[in-house]
């Protein structure tokens, strides 16, 4: 694989910044697009514009056709068993929340639901929605020391018995990796209803959901190399078809009357109003992408580019990495030293270097850690070792400014 050539697929990374190179070391908050995904989507807009599923007409039909295509694509990528197991949704946190709005049915009081503690808030907030609505509780599933989900502890909540168990598959705070399929496993011996967050997992790793064995498993079009607008949930048949809509109204009937309104059935019973249709074709042009990619290089190359990321940041002192381990993914967070991480992180802009600084909608695992926030650096499949240079440069100078 030549990765200059594949570099130069994402035109966004060839600008400069005040002079600087761009180093983007962002991709965790959103990936850059290749051109052929911003070339599907204009094609669309340019040659085939119309609203699917029901026009008798050829450009509806040519929508439609492509729309549908997009869904056999996904059902193959993630290995699911049946094309209605996929739905199209805005992103993962609209997945998340017609899942746990369309279990409320299924949930009563004093029920459990146990999150990973490190969890993004998108699959901790839609839970306690759930809970005040149906009187369950919400309980963190705790951390060890170094950052990763207490296994032991997990295990003793499942004596509970918890009605669902919602984690991510890999942290987007952290990178770390949650042992989704041990962990899966357990909670469905337990008798619980599992989600898993792929929305950082997605575009790094080979995902087969009837390998996870999960129940439900979501994802973001637009940090896996596709555009903004669309996500996906996956969810096995039977409990896709007990979900009550959260949204109601367009492709999602089947017949509506004052007296009475039917639903449609899977996959569209869940998929209401007009569909993001662009921005599918265009998640089917970034599937294409990927696919197209030597997929084991690729996982080595990001994973040796975040070892020497991590250990570069140990090696420059006065660094506290969070959660930093060896089988991470795609990110490293860290502090320098008492330094607000706002400060470094406009510090590193001024250089060209693009990283995300904040409480990465982790509060709790903030708290947990004893910060208010810290930078986050995440890299694509994109990355170079340039980036990282330059990345480590700049913060060399930002030390030497602020220590
Ligand atoms: C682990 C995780 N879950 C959920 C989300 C929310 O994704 P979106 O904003 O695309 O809905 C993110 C986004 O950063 C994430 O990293």
């Amino acid at each position: 694989m030549d990765h200059t050539q594949l570099r130069a697929q994402f035109p966004a990374l060839e600008q400069t910044l005040d002079g600087y190179p761009l180093s983007y070391l962002d991709t965790a908050a959103t990936s850059q697009k290749p051109k052929q995904v911003i070339e599907a989507m204009n094609k669309y807009y340019l040659q085939d514009n119309a609203n699917v599923h029901r026009a008798a007409h050829q450009l509806s039909s040519r929508a439609t056709t492509h729309y549908e295509a997009v869904r056999d694509q996904l059902k193959c990528f993630i290995n699911a068993s049946r094309r209605e197991e996929i739905i199209f949704t805005h992103g993962t946190t609209e997945s998340i929340n017609m899942v746990a709005h369309g279990l409320s049915h299924k949930i009563k009081t004093g029920d459990i639901i146990l999150v990973d503690s490190a969890a993004h808030h998108a699959n901790i907030v839609p839970w306690q929605e759930l809970a005040k609505r149906t009187g369950a509780i919400v309980k963190p599933v705790p951390l060890t020391n170094d950052c990763r989900l207490d296994e032991l502890a997990f295990d003793q909540q499942l004596k509970e018995r918890p009605a669902i168990v919602a984690l991510s598959h890999v942290s987007n705070a952290l990178g770390t990796r949650n042992p989704v399929e041990r962990i899966v496993a357990k909670a469905k011996a337990a008798g619980a209803i599992t989600l898993v967050d792929g929305a950082q997992a997605i575009a790094h790793l080979e995902v087969d959901v009837q390998q996870l064995d999960c129940d439900f498993y979501v994802f973001s079009g637009h940090k896996m190399y596709g555009p903004t607008g669309i996500g996906v949930l996956y969810g096995r048949f039977d409990q896709l078809d007990t979900l009550s809509p959260m949204v109601t109204g367009g492709e999602m009937i089947k017949t509506v009357s004052f007296e009475s309104t039917e639903f449609n059935i899977l996959p569209n019973r869940l998929e209401a109003g007009t569909p993001p249709i662009a921005e599918v074709i265009g998640l089917g042009e970034a599937i294409n992408f990927i696919s197209s990619l030597p997929t084991t290089e690729i996982q080595q190359r990001e994973e040796e580019l975040l070892s020497n990321l991590q250990q570069q940041l140990k090696d420059l002192g006065d660094i506290t990495l969070y959660g930093a381990h060896e089988d991470n993914i795609g990110a490293v967070a860290f502090n320098l030293a008492d330094e607000h991480h706002q400060d470094v992180g406009i510090l590193l802009d001024q250089q060209g270097v693009a990283v995300r600084c904040g409480h990465h909608c982790a509060m709790p695992l903030m708290q947990s850690l004893g910060v208010k926030g810290c930078c986050r650096a995440s890299i694509g499949i994109y990355s170079n070792q340039e980036d990282i240079e330059r990345f480590i440069e700049a913060l060399k100078s930002v030390k030497e400014m602020l220590l």
